[in-house]
């Protein structure tokens, strides 16, 4: 009997001996190391030479092939060592988590609309701004964005390198071009005349998107610069909407926006050739452009919780998954106990079966402010006024708006009915079809990290 008890206690404490040597809290693996702590700290001490960048006025007639920000997605994707899976795994966890906290505040503020959220781009915006951050804006930054508060040295200070580094890898496997993904992100920083920014903090951004404009505006006329932002900004999106900018402060000093437009089409999905009726709420209708597709699909009608699950390949990387409320459940619930875990929970017991999939095409865009949705959570001074952003200039940076547009397309693949592929064929399908408010969310395959999440009330209409 004893030593039983103490083979088993031997195998736990070598078990424990042999994983202190090799676990590393994966926080560590985003942090500074010893090495470039030592290198920041020697730059500290020999400050004044930092080189700074003059952004060019708006108003210059350089052409965009001029433009030297450009920073393409490396096309393919390279298998990730066990460090870098775990890294994404963590940071996976992360942005969804500050996803669902945002989107749930950006909901509340568009209660019967159809709002749409992208969580990479939403982290990666933050993620921008903790790179031009110090002292008690950076250490407010780190544990918003969900890492453990910065400890008693540096190496316990989130390196925005290597975040930056892996939210690449998630974007170069969500958004890289294939026959059914068609994808671009871009990123702009707009600062009043006379402001230089540092050149290595304009460097550093240079991974958040494929192309990253900087321009000088005059913020002093805040009508003449609102026009001139969205007519710079529409003339490079590929999608033309709202514009992006309503109005600014004159007081503006600096003002960041990005744009993520994404367009899928679902496999051997065809249009239907007449709008179908959507039921916005019970008495409610609108006619939509709807598709259909038929095929084995992973599926769940889940009588607990009263949610029907589909989960619908997009490409290799890409998914969606569609959640309708079913027997008197309604969006409004879902979204509720929408978080981290209920997410999860969406994927247990899907099980592959024959469905014939309705549904309709899909063109939503929605433009938020991220100081808008900071305030309504009550923290309208992470990044505010009074924000110390000494990384990104000398200058005096008041920040004006902090800007995420985000244009989400859903296609079929345009064949028509005759050239309809039904690749089942064994058992009969079911037939779902999606004609009242239901939850979207594009994410990852492996990781399941958020590229976008959506409470689709009405498929014409966004925020
Ligand atoms: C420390 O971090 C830097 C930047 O991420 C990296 O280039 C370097 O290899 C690391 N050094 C060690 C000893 O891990
Ligand atoms: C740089 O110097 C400032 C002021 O001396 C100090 O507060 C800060 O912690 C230093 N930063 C690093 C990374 O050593
Ligand atoms: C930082 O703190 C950790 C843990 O207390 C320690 O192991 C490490 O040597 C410290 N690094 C520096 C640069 O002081």
């Amino acid at each position: 009997m004893h030593s039983g008890v103490i083979l088993v206690c031997l195998a736990g404490c070598i078990t424990i001996a042999a994983c202190n040597r090799v676990y590393v809290h994966p926080f560590h693996l985003f942090a500074y190391n010893q090495s470039s702590c030592e290198k920041l700290e020697q730059e500290n001490q020999t400050t004044g030479e930092a080189k700074t960048f003059i952004p060019i006025s708006i108003d210059s007639k350089i052409t965009d092939e001029e433009e030297i920000l450009r920073d393409r997605f490396s096309s393919g994707t390279q298998s990730l060592d066990l460090e870098g899976r775990q890294m994404l795994i963590y940071l996976t966890e992360l942005v969804n988590i500050l996803g669902f906290r945002l989107f749930a505040a950006w909901k509340e503020m568009h209660k019967s609309e159809t709002v749409l959220l992208s969580p990479t781009n939403l982290f990666g915006t933050l993620v921008s701004f903790y790179l031009g951050a110090s002292k008690d804006t950076s250490s407010s930054l780190q544990p918003f964005l969900g890492f453990p508060s910065g400890g008693p040295n540096c190496t316990f200070k989130l390196d925005g390198h290597i975040v930056f580094t892996s939210l690449k890898a998630i974007d170069s496997l969500l958004l890289s071009k294939g026959v059914n993904i068609d994808a671009s992100k871009m990123a702009f920083l707009f600062v009043a005349p006379g402001v230089h920014l540092s050149e290595s903090f304009v460097y550093d951004l240079l991974p958040s998107a494929d192309s990253l404009f900087v321009r000088a505006v005059a913020f002093s006329d805040p009508a003449v610069a609102t026009e001139q932002i969205n007519s710079f900004f529409n003339d490079r999106i590929s999608r033309k909407g709202n514009p992006v900018l309503t109005t600014v402060d004159a007081a503006t000093t600096l003002m960041y926006a990005s744009y993520m437009h994404f367009k899928g089409k679902v496999k051997n999905a065809f249009p239907l050739a007449d709008h179908q009726d959507f039921w916005i709420d019970s008495n409610t209708k609108v006619l939509v452009p709807m598709m259909s597709v038929k095929g084995r699909f992973e599926f769940k009608h889940d009588d607990v919780e009263n949610v029907l699950v589909i989960k619908v390949p997009l490409s290799e990387n890409d998914f969606l998954l569609l959640v309708q409320p079913t027997h008197g459940n309604t969006l409004k619930k879902i979204e509720s106990t929408l978080s981290f875990n209920s997410y999860s929970s969406f994927f247990g017991n899907l099980r592959s079966r024959s469905v014939h999939l309705t549904m309709p095409k899909l063109s939503i865009e929605s433009t938020y402010d991220i100081q808008d949705i900071l305030a309504h959570i009550q923290l309208p001074n992470l990044l505010g006024k009074k924000s110390d952003l000494s990384r990104m200039s000398d200058a005096d940076i008041r920040v004006g708006k902090i800007v995420n547009k985000v244009y989400f397309e859903l296609e079929d693949c345009g064949m028509d009915a005759g050239q309809r592929m039904d690749p089942s064929g064994e058992d009969v399908p079911l037939e779902v079809t999606l004609n009242k408010p239901y939850l979207l969310a594009v994410y990852e395959g492996g990781s399941k990290v958020l590229m976008a999440l959506s409470s689709v009330r009405n498929p014409m209409m966004s925020v």
